[in-house]
Formats: C-alpha cells, structure tokens, sequence
C-alpha cells in the first residue's frame, strides 16, 4: 500500500524506518520530512496542517493510509475532512478525529474526562478570564507547590510549576488576563501537586482493542541532574525499570480500560495512538496528562523495541481489528540520545554541516531537525539528531548510544551525557 506520513522530527522518522520494514509497503510519502526520511520515501513540501494540499496528495498518489505524528493537524480537524470528504472517507487516518483529539487539545476536557471515568489523577479546579479573583482565593487555600496548566496547546510549554504563593497568583493574572501562552491561556486549571517519579505509557487503540505498546521514560530538561530550561526532549529510555508488571497492571486496569472505555461511552470514536503521560506516585499510577500522538524523543526507544509489523498493525487498527493483533516485543533495552544545537531551548543556529552519519555503525540514527543539501546534511532545528542503542543493561544500552553520539560532528553539538541517571541499577 502507499502511505502517507506527517510530520517533520524524529518521531517521524522512526515511524518511517520502522513502516519500511514492512513488506506491505509500496510507496512512501512524508510530509514535509527531513533529511533522515528522504532516504526511507519521498519527502513532499506540504505543511502538516495543509488539508487541501494533503487531500491533492492523497488523490494524486492513491494513498491507502495516513499516519499523523504530530497533534497540530489532530486537534485542527484533519481527521474530520476526511470522513467529510467523499473521495477521502476511505482512507484510514491513524490518529484521532478533533473530538477525542481533544484530550491533548484541552487540559479541561482531559481533566473532566477523567473525573467523569474514574480515573486517578491531580484534583483540580478551573478558571477562566471572569474568574481571576476565585482562582487567586483558590490558590490561597491550597499548599505549595502549585501547579498552574493552560488550557490550550502552547507547545508543551503552558505548565508552570511554583513554590512562591504570590508569584502563582500573578501567573494566574498573567495567564488569564495579559495572554501569557495566547488563546491557550484563556482558561487555566490549577491542580494539586504530584509527588513522583514520571513515565509514559503508549497505547494503540481503534476504538474498541487496545494494545500496550513498551513504557518510556523521557529526561526533558537540557542541563545535566534535570535542571534548567524544559526541551522537547533530550532523550529516552525503554522500558523503564521500576513500571514492573504489577504496576503495568494498575496502569492497565485503572486507567487505559477505563480510558478507552469512558472514550466509547461519551460516543468519541477514537483511532490512533494515546500516550498518557503518567505519575507514580508509591506504588499508584496517576495522570499528568493525555497526548493523542507518539512521544518524541520516545518513540525513537518505543519503535525499535516493536518486533511487530507496525504497518500491518496500522492496517488492523484502521480497519477495527487491533483486538485480534498478536503485539511482540524485544526484551532488550532501548536509549536514545538527543544531539542538539548549542543555544537550544533558546534561539540556535541552523544549517551547520554535519559530519560522521556514516561512523555511528552501531547504533541507529534518527533525524529531528535536518535537511539535505546536495549530498550534504544540515542542521535544521534546535533537537537535530538522536542515537538509539540497544543493550541487554541501560549501562550497556547507554554506552553504545555514546561511542554513536560522539562520532557525529557539527558545529555547537551539545547532548546530556547522563541520561538514565537516575534509572541505573
Ligand atoms: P504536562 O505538559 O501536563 O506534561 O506538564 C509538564 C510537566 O509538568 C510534566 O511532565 C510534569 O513534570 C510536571 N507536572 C505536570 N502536572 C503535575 C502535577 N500535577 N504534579 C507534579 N508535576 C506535574
Ligand atoms: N517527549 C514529550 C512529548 O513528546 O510530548
């Protein structure tokens, strides 16, 4: 079949690597991908959020499936116009339509979905921009540290975690009256603080089946021990050591049944990947939150350790019959390390030349902001390149990512070299 793939970064790159391996596939399309998914397809220059563009895509290259990365086209409506479209409503869209997309799309919609299901996560009020002063008295009554989260998209930014009272109240001002994080910011849930340590669980579901992909855990900070500025991410591991199976089974059974569930009930047909964002807090999953896509740098672990056909299990959720999918995984674990501009999170150069692609023999290179210059690759974003490895141990895992990490060169090359601190035996 051809398939029609969006988006840009590493995510999707690795979901390229990983759909090629499929001999169902015949062509592949991605768009506007980078330098790394040129050499799995054809890379198009149309904009993840482009539906007419897409629609012609589509039609001109008889596309049998679509697989969105990222959540910008979900929470758009992308999956909308093509059940709306007649020459379109055939095509499987893996990735939810705007209703279920808004789960990510709305941190109040996720949070009254959870309540409304019984599923554990922070207690909450919100607000909006009538209610400044019952926000600021709320924030009076709670304890420190507070936890105060945009309604809206705002690029994983819009969560502000603080100690000071006061200054959360002027947060809150800022937010809901001055457009701190834009629209996003227009109505702010405040919740109680989680104390815990973080990973992610995936899921793929068609609505009805469900499977439980590998567990990660991502390290989101640039500097070394977890400090400084939040990134995209700055690498992964998988699985993660402590989500052993009693806990896997708590995860399942209080939150992704009744997630999957709660999404039937209130009528939403939902197709796509779900990554919830998890708390362990001694022993009991909570929910910090639901994306409606892949993580990234996540599903650069996530995807190597999937021995399945992921086409073939693209075929199956689009077609209803995920239930009957038989999932299998490679028991090793996965790291990857993220290779970045100097500069990132703050403003980087581009176009820098990279050298050495070809020396990291031992380890698998997914592209996150590069592009190609006749037979040179570029640097083209703040994540620029991450390093997968496998080992039977982290420690193992991580060393080889390394010896990877250390033989590409470009000019301002950061990574953090202590990934999986905090998770080695
Ligand atoms: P989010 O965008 O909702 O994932 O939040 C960004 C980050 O803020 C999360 O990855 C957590 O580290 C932290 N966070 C969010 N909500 C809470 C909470 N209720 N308690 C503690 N930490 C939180
Ligand atoms: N790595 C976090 C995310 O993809 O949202």
């Amino acid at each position: 079949m051809n398939v029609l793939l969006l988006g840009s970064g590493g995510r999707e790159h690795t979901l390229a690597w990983k759909m090629a391996q499929s001999p169902l596939l015949n062509q592949l399309f991605i768009a506007p991908g980078n330098a790394g998914t040129a050499s799995l397809g054809t890379n198009l220059a149309v904009g993840v959020t482009d539906f007419e563009a897409i629609r012609k895509v589509v039609m001109d290259h008889a596309i049998a499936l679509v697989v969105v990365g990222p959540e910008a086209p979900l929470v758009s409506g992308l999956h909308d116009f093509f059940l709306a479209d007649p020459a379109l409503k055939h095509v499987p869209v893996i990735g939810p339509a705007k209703a279920g997309a808004e789960l990510e799309g709305s941190k109040e919609f996720a949070k009254e979905f959870m309540q409304r299901h019984h599923i554990p996560t922070a207690a909450y009020r919100s607000f909006d921009g009538t209610q400044l002063e019952a926000g600021q008295a709320y924030l009076d009554q709670i304890e420190a540290p507070f936890v105060l989260k945009a309604d809206g998209l705002a690029a994983g930014k819009g969560v502000l975690i603080l100690s000071d009272r006061d200054q959360a109240k002027q947060e809150l001002e800022a937010m809901l009256t001055q457009g701190k994080f834009g629209d996003a910011g227009n109505k702010v849930v405040i919740e109680q603080f989680l104390e815990g340590i973080e990973l992610s669980v995936f899921v793929l579901t068609d609505g009805k089946s469900y499977k439980i992909l590998p567990s990660a855990k991502d390290y989101k900070r640039i500097g070394e021990g977890d400090t400084g500025l939040n990134t995209g991410g700055m690498g992964a591991i998988s699985p993660v050591p402590f989500a052993d199976e009693a806990f896997l089974q708590k995860v399942e059974s209080s939150i992704v049944q009744p997630t999957v569930e709660g999404l039937q009930k209130d009528g939403i047909p939902y197709v796509g990947f779900l990554f919830i964002g998890l708390m362990n807090v001694d022993g009991d999953p909570y929910v910090i939150e639901y994306n409606v896509r892949m993580g990234d740098p996540e599903t650069e672990v996530v995807m190597p350790r999937l021995k399945s056909d992921l086409l073939d299990m693209f075929a199956a959720t689009g077609a209803g019959k995920l239930g009957s999918y038989e999932l299998q995984i490679d028991e090793r674990t996965a790291v990857t390390v993220m290779l970045v501009s100097g500069g990132y999170p703050g403003s980087y150069p581009k176009g820098k030349v990279m050298h050495g692609l070809d020396k990291a023999t031992d380890a698998l290179l997914f592209h996150a902001g590069t592009r190609q210059e006749g037979d040179q690759v570029l640097t083209n974003g703040g994540r620029v390149i991450s390093v997968t490895a496998f080992g039977a141990t982290i420690e193992e895992a991580l060393a080889t990512a390394y010896v990877g990490a250390e033989k590409i060169e470009f000019e301002g090359k950061y990574c953090r070299s202590d990934i999986g601190f905090d998770l080695k035996a």
